[in-house]
Order: C-alpha cells, then structure tokens, then sequence
C-alpha cells in the first residue's frame, strides 16, 4: 500500500523529442521536446544542452520556482521557449538565426523534486546558400 501511495505521489513523467530536426542557414528552428504529463510538474527546471565531444554546453534554463529564465552565453537573444507551453507540456526550444556551428546533439532535460528524465535530438544544418550563391 505504501508502495502505491508514492507511486501516485512521486509525479513520474517522460521527456519525448524527436530523432532528428533539419535547420537552414539563417532561419529559426524549433526542436522539439514533450513532457508526457499533463500537469506542469513541481519545481520542474527545463534545461537545453548542447553535446560537444568534450563539453556540455548550456544552451538554455528554466527554473518554475523563480520563473526565470537564462540563456547560456553563446545563445543570448537566440532562444525562445514559449511559457504557455509550460501548462501543456510543450518545452520545445525555438533557436532563432541557425549558424552552421549549431549543428550537433542537443539535450532537452526536465527535473522536478523528485524525478528527472531526458531527450536527445539531433540538429542538421542546411545551407541554403549553397543553393541561393549560383
Ligand atoms: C510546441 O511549441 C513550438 C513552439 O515553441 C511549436 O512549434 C510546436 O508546434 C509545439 N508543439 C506542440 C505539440 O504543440
């Protein structure tokens, strides 16, 4: 019984993205990540990460218990995660203005109090110059 009663209580939930989205030189792009509750969960903390083969960079954070929210340093001014998303679920992060160099793994993480899980997805660059320059 007591099993059961934290089951309930513990707020379990998954982060759901996508394999693979395809950014073009100069556009926005969104990548995508779903939490599979309904409910917002407590204290829940949303963090992009970019996977460097060395490094981890932040690309983004979110605190619910301080409503703020932080760029990492090379992504000022180029992150967008929509706030009404929050109450549905829906921490996709929109990157404004792709470079060639954002190319890479990203990680989409949601913590609450008492669970954590993740997502990867992999951003693909397209140059569309490549295309425009003949
Ligand atoms: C989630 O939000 C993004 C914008 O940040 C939007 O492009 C996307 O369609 C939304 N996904 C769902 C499932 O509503």
């Amino acid at each position: 019984f007591a099993v059961w009663v934290k089951v309930l209580t513990l707020g379990i939930f998954e982060v759901i993205s996508s394999l693979a989205v395809t950014g073009i030189v100069g556009q926005d792009v969104v990548l995508p990540c779903q939490i599979s509750t309904r409910t917002q969960p407590d204290n829940m903390e949303v963090q992009w990460k970019k996977i460097i083969q060395t490094a981890i960079e932040t690309v983004y954070e979110y605190r619910a218990w301080t409503g703020q929210d932080v760029p990492g340093q090379k992504y000022q001014g180029r992150t967008v995660l929509l706030k009404d998303g929050f109450t549905s679920g829906n921490v996709s992060l929109k990157l404004k203005n792709v470079q060639p160099a954002d190319g890479g793994t990203y990680s989409c993480i949601v913590r609450s109090n008492a669970w954590s899980a993740d997502a990867a997805t992999e951003l693909q660059i397209a140059d569309s110059s490549a295309v425009l320059s003949r």
